[in-house]
């Protein structure tokens, strides 16, 4: 099933193209990542699908239904989540107060919750318990008191893909979740990723270009650059391709 459809879509900044007509479908359930030489508008893609920039032309379909330029908090109640380059955090708050804040945000649509119904009950369907959960899948119990400060930059990205699994969200977007992120904990990021798609059938779309690390875990690639999308397929193909190539030694 399509859960994401991106048809045609341009996004101009002045004179230059960052998207220039790009058309794109995301998979539910898969690991699709997004690749590309910089500049080539894959923030910009992530931007329009979450509603923080409109499109000038094009539209964006999530689970059937057109989203495109709706604002960002309506699109983030519908289930879509993001995270950034640099992560944006409650610094000064726990780890698990950085999880409660995303709840009070609750769309109140209970995806997850339905889930994982029996451990939510055993926690009397508590956000503290919710909270607990999914930082266990992703890795971050021990830390739970601990300041978000104080986390290293790979627990970073990891509590910002926890605070997105908060919210109950289908779709999560992130951009370059393993940036600044030594190798070991990198393949550990990817990995919970894997495992969330497995066990909750999420569906996420991540913007990557360390591909030494990303290929063995991804189901689909699209590849874009200078705005525009160059291949889209099975890793190897992708990888493979001779616009791919000269994409990168070009650019
Ligand atoms: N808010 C903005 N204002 C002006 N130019 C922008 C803005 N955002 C991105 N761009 C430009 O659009 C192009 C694509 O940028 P971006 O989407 O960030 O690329 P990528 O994430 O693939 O590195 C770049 O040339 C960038 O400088
Ligand atoms: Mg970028």
């Amino acid at each position: 099933m399509r859960l994401l459809e991106v048809g045609n879509v341009s996004k101009s900044f002045g004179n230059l193209h960052a998207l220039d007509g790009v058309t794109l479908d995301v998979e539910s359930k898969t690991l699709t990542i997004l690749i590309g030489p910089n500049g080539s508008g894959k923030t910009t893609l992530i931007n329009v699908i979450s509603g923080f920039y409109r499109p000038d032309e094009g539209n964006v379909m999530f689970q059937g239904r057109q989203i495109t330029g709706l604002p960002p908090h309506k699109i983030y109640k519908l289930g879509i989540a993001r995270t950034f380059q640099i992560p944006t955090l409650f610094w000064k708050l726990t780890v698990l107060e950085n999880l409660l804040v995303a709840e009070k945000n609750n769309p109140g649509e209970s995806f997850l919750r339905s889930l994982l119904k029996r451990s939510w009950e055993n926690s009397e369907g508590s956000a503290a318990g919710k909270a607990f959960k999914i930082l266990e899948l992703v890795g971050l119990s021990a830390v739970w008191d601990k300041p978000a400060y104080n986390l290293s930059g790979g627990q970073m990205k990891l509590l910002e893909i926890a605070r997105c699994l908060m919210t109950d969200a289908k779709l999560l977007l992130l951009d370059e979740p393993i940036s600044g992120v030594n190798p070991t904990l990198a393949h550990e990021i990817f990995s919970r990723l894997i495992k969330l798609r497995d066990e909750l059938g999420i569906t996420f779309f991540v913007v990557e270009h360390r591909l030494d690390i990303a290929l063995s875990y991804v189901d689909h690639i699209i590849a874009m650059a200078l705005g525009n999308v160059i291949a889209s397929g099975q890793p190897e193909q992708v990888i493979n391709d001779p616009k791919v190539i000269e994409a990168y030694l070009g650019g």
